[in-house]
């Protein structure tokens, strides 16, 4: 049993690539189980956001750590998705999706001040759940089921084609550069992404989204159910 279990509240961690369905899966799950849904990639955008205004570069240095000591994350909870609230501002939807913030993300992302600069946030959003009568909390990113849950109730890790992603991209409107932001993130030496060994592996190129909802809602049922026998072993 999971320490989260025991307190009866879970918690989900879904790792993908760029494209790869998370937020609507981590959507989907939300609203099914009644979770509060917190998307990581929304983090580093608006830390991005602001550091862009700021006319920093992507590098280490003082510049950027007088930067991060500026900074104070918050929460705001809107319906069942916690939305990071920077120095008093919510970051508008369209701003930390913009073409500069997709083009410098993965570089600002993968600097250890950054990541550290955002951990803490990260791992007290379970707190955040809680207060607010959430059952879990369903988390998507990179390094969630490796770094900031690594004893998550359940780790997903979604796959879909080069293709299909593009596809996605395409639909939202949006110009990404998916493959050179998939190899900054998972070749970076901090927290890099990558399936925790004992995630669940989906590739959902081929699966609509409410399939891929109910197998993730499946797991957790299955976990849960897991969790109870153990809990109570039959002589
Ligand atoms: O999920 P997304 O595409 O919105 O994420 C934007 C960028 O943020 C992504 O290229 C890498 C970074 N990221 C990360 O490094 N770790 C996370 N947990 C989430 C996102």
């Amino acid at each position: 049993m999971t320490p989260y279990m025991s307190e009866g509240f879970q918690i989900v961690a879904i790792d993908g690539g760029a494209a790869s369905g998370k937020s609507s899966t981590a959507r989907g799950v939300a609203g099914a189980a009644h979770f509060l849904h917190v998307d990581t990639g929304s983090h580093y955008r608006a830390v991005t956001l602001r550091a862009l205004a700021e006319g920093l570069e992507p590098r280490e240095g003082p510049a950027l750590d007088r930067f991060l000591a500026g900074l104070r994350f918050e929460s705001e909870v809107r319906g069942r998705c916690a939305c990071i609230r920077l120095n008093d501002e919510v970051p508008a939807r369209a701003d930390i999706r913009s073409d500069a913030v997709n083009a410098a993300v993965s570089a600002f992302a993968a600097l250890p001040a950054v990541r550290e600069a955002v951990r803490a946030y990260q791992r007290d959003q379970a707190g955040v759940a809680r207060q607010h009568g959430f059952k879990g909390l369903v988390m998507d990113g990179r390094d969630i089921g490796t770094v900031i849950f690594p004893d998550a109730d359940l780790k997903v890790y979604l796959e879909a084609d080069a293709s299909t992603r593009a596809a996605r991209r395409k639909e939202e409107g949006q110009t990404d550069t998916i493959d050179d932001r998939d190899r900054i993130d998972s070749t970076r030496a901090t927290a890099p992404l990558a399936a925790a060994p004992d995630a669940v592996r989906i590739d959902n190129s081929n699966i609509p989204l409410e399939g891929v909802v109910d197998e993730v809602l499946r797991l957790l049922r299955e976990r849960s159910a897991g969790a109870r026998a153990e809990e109570s072993p039959t002589q």
